[in-house]
């Protein structure tokens, strides 16, 4: 049986029956601001304190300032990590990514061997789109991205921006049939306040909880919560109580 990967958020490791699987590649999809860069810090974070394995964040979006102070608002000191060469970030673009994840000599590649990367961030898949209006070249870079990080034997997670309305661009590329686990954050209206919610949307190869789950970000990081008890049509955006006797 293949090793299961601990995300290190509690409740999302049981929704997923105990983690990630080792090697598989995670699309984390929701909507700007709900926590998908979080979701992945904790990933690589949790990796390092917990299990001693060290972690590569790739952004494509935020200068690094902004993401260590982002970072030590949540109580992660990225920076001390950097030094004890258990973390290392990257900040490039998705060509560059690309061209150096192909090529066996690149720092990148070489970076993956030496510290022997296990878990890595991609911060976001969506900027990828950028690349080519083709809908089957998409696929294609998306299939040498995902096909890159699994021959390293890497489990990774890829963030991708949301607005949950209508065939987002990427997905032209047909990019959630290629991953293997999707987890979908949103916000969801209730009684006049946001509240972030969660859901496992498909895991390959392994079971996952159908439910959908309240979760907070906090100094610590992501808090999965009790699941939205009484409501329907959560993810429409127009969420309703659900009528007595039904
Ligand atoms: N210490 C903290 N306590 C509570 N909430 C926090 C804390 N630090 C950050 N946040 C919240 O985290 C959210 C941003 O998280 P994150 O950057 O992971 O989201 P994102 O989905 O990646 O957003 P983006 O669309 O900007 O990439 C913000 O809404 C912010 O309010
Ligand atoms: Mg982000």
């Amino acid at each position: 049986m293949r090793k299961q990967v601990k995300t290190g958020i509690v409740g999302l490791d049981e929704m997923l029956s105990g983690g990630l699987l080792e090697g598989s590649t995670t699309l984390v999809k929701g909507a700007p601001g709900t926590g998908n860069t979080t979701l992945g810090m904790q990933f690589l974070h949790s990796g390092i304190t917990d299990e001693d394995e060290r972690g590569l964040l790739v952004s494509f979006e935020e200068f690094p300032f902004s993401l260590h102070r982002d970072a030590l608002s949540l109580g992660w000191d990225l920076r001390k990590l950097e030094k004890e060469e258990r973390l290392r970030l990257i900040f490039t673009s998705p060509r560059i990514f690309l061209a150096s994840l192909q090529s066996p000599e690149s720092p990148l590649n070489l970076t993956i061997q030496e510290w022997d990367i296990r878990r890595l961030v991609l911060d976001s898949i969506s900027h990828f789109t950028r690349m080519t209006r083709d809908p089957k070249e998409l696929r294609q870079i998306y299939n040498r991205v995902i096909n890159g990080l699994k021959r390293e034997g890497i489990t990774s997670i890829l963030t991708s921006e949301d607005s949950g309305t209508g065939l987002s661009t990427e997905e032209k590329g047909r990019l959630s049939f290629i991953v293997d686990n999707i987890i979908l954050t949103r916000y969801v209206e209730i009684d006049s306040s946001m509240q972030r919610a969660l859901l496992v949307l498909k895991t390959r190869g392994s079971d996952h909880a159908k439910e959908i789950r309240r979760f907070k970000l906090r100094e610590g990081g992501i808090v999965v919560g009790t699941k939205f008890e009484g409501r329907e049509a959560l993810l429409s955006g127009s969420p309703r109580a659900i009528a007595p006797g039904r």
